[in-house]
């Protein structure tokens, strides 16, 4: 294994077994290592390693199910376990990828990457109590498809992966966990109340860099997230909107107000 963060996490980004590549993201990847600010590390084939099921399948083809049943709960359970392992993948791209950073921008996404497996393997293990896996019902690739097109910009990248996408987990989180209390499924409401709190923090290390390279361009940051938001054809955000845990994780009144609007 690379003993310099940006480099291990093109390694670990590559690793195929999502339960292989969290195991080894929190074994491995420690604020201890040294960042490679600097290094120019090139794209490789094989980003973002995966395994073959679960199939990736368009958004449309999902069926909703009940989660009354047992089936239609662990289908539940699975979406969320696909987006922490797709969370994962984000959070290495963000560290191989962009060089030139400031050290804490490293050791910030760090951090994610590691709380990210850690809900992935939270979700798994819940999961398997359920009597399913990760893999047992289709996904859809939209979180990495938003990766894949931001790969070449990283304001549109903290623009459109945190600052939308994990920031649409804060909004989703309270209406996900009254579903799980309303059938008792009272361990898998804790945790997303773990998760609920690590997001937070996820959106709010993309909301410092975002402002960051804002303040370092000169651009505005209200005009420039709608600008980028259309650039890269991100879908308009619907509410209900959790203003409460966005407030939290540093959106300021003005961003609130342009959501809302
Ligand atoms: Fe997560
Ligand atoms: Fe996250």
């Amino acid at each position: 294994m690379n003993n310099s963060t940006r480099r291990l996490a093109q390694e670990l980004l590559l690793i195929h077994s999502p339960q292989e590549k969290a195991a080894a993201v929190r074994q491995h990847l420690v604020p201890a290592l040294t960042i490679d600010a600097a290094a120019v590390i090139g794209e490789v084939p094989g980003i973002p390693g995966r395994s073959e099921r679960p199939l990736l399948v368009h958004p449309s083809q999902l069926k909703a199910r009940a989660v009354g049943t047992r089936e239609g709960r662990a289908s539940l359970i699975h979406a969320l376990t696909h987006i922490e392992a797709n969370a994962v993948n984000l959070a290495l791209d963000v560290i191989w990828r962009f060089d030139g950073m400031p050290e804490r921008f490293y050791l910030d996404w760090l951090r994610v990457a590691r709380e990210e497996a850690l809900h992935f393997q939270l979700l798994r293990a819940h999961l398997n109590e359920i009597g399913f896996d990760y893999g047992d019902f289709p996904a859809h690739d939209g979180l990495w498809e938003m990766a894949e097109k931001t790969k070449g910009d990283l304001l549109a990248r903290l623009a459109l992966v945190p600052r939308t996408l994990e920031a649409r987990g804060l909004d989703a989180s309270p209406a996900i966990k009254n579903k799980l209390v309303s059938v008792g499924d009272r361990q898998g409401a804790d945790i997303l109340d773990i998760i609920l709190r690590d997001e937070i923090g996820h959106v709010a290390i993309g909301n410092r860099w975002y402002r960051h390279l804002c303040n370092l361009k000169g651009l505005d940051p209200v005009g420039t997230y709608a600008a980028l938001s259309e650039a890269y054809g991100a879908k308009a955000l619907k509410g209900p909107f959790n203003l409460e845990a966005r407030r939290a994780a540093g959106f300021d009144e003005a961003e609130l107000a342009q959501l809302c609007a």
